[in-house]
């Protein structure tokens, strides 16, 4: 499964890119907003930082805007992902926009019925929200399971991000259900290396080795 991190903080992805587990990055308007910096300026040094995919969301919602700024976003760097929200006039631009090689990450997934739409329309990858369904008392994983047996059904090839990952658990279950992607924030990232067998396994090494060799 490829990590994505799901931040717009250059630092954190700096550090993530470091370890070399780093598959891509997401990012929302939200993210951007928190980082109080330019969205273009932002996304291009982003670019740098890692070659893998790296989804910038367009703010238009009509037809016309979502196909003019995916066009605009396409041109800042060879690895711009595309993030289009899933509405009518968003699947009509990404099935415009995947004619014309532009890879988009249709995001605000909440059912299968909206996947299989993002995918009849060529789409690159969707995103489920499943922390988003969780916070309102659904299963966020189980929506993954159904669009990944709908996809294997009928052979979509888009890929499947799993959004919105507030836990580890997510990322478990993830790797158990065969998710292409986890998107995950920086926090969630970090955590994946904890466990205190391994804390405690470091700590009794050394001191064994300490004591034996009086050092
Ligand atoms: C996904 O691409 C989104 O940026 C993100 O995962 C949304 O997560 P949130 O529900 O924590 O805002």
């Amino acid at each position: 499964m490829k990590f994505f991190i799901d931040t717009a903080n250059v630092d954190e992805i700096r550090t993530a890119a470091s370890w070399g587990v780093l598959d891509g990055v997401t990012t929302n308007p939200s993210l951007i907003a928190k980082e109080k910096r330019d969205y273009k300026e932002t996304v291009r040094e982003i670019c740098k930082i890692t070659p893998g995919p790296v989804s910038a969301e367009v703010l238009a919602t009509d037809y016309e805007g979502i196909v003019r700024e995916a066009r605009e976003w396409a041109s800042v760097a060879g690895n711009v992902v595309v993030k289009v929200p899933l509405t009518p006039d968003g699947i009509k631009a990404v099935k415009t926009l995947s004619g014309e090689e532009i890879k988009t990450n249709v995001t605000l997934i909440f059912s299968v019925t909206q996947a299989v739409l993002a995918a009849k329309a060529g789409a690159t990858f969707v995103s489920p929200f499943v922390g988003r369904i969780d916070d309102i008392g659904g299963d966020g994983m189980y929506l993954v399971e159904e669009i990944l047996n709908a996809y294997a059904n009928y052979g979509y090839e888009t890929e499947v991000i799993v959004a919105s990952v507030r836990n580890v658990r997510h990322v478990i279950e993830s790797l158990e259900m065969g998710a292409d992607i986890a998107t995950i924030p920086f926090n969630v990232l970090k955590q994946l290396f904890n466990h205190p067998l391994t804390d405690i396994g470091i700590e009794r090494f050394l001191s064994d080795y300490r004591k034996a060799m009086g050092g």
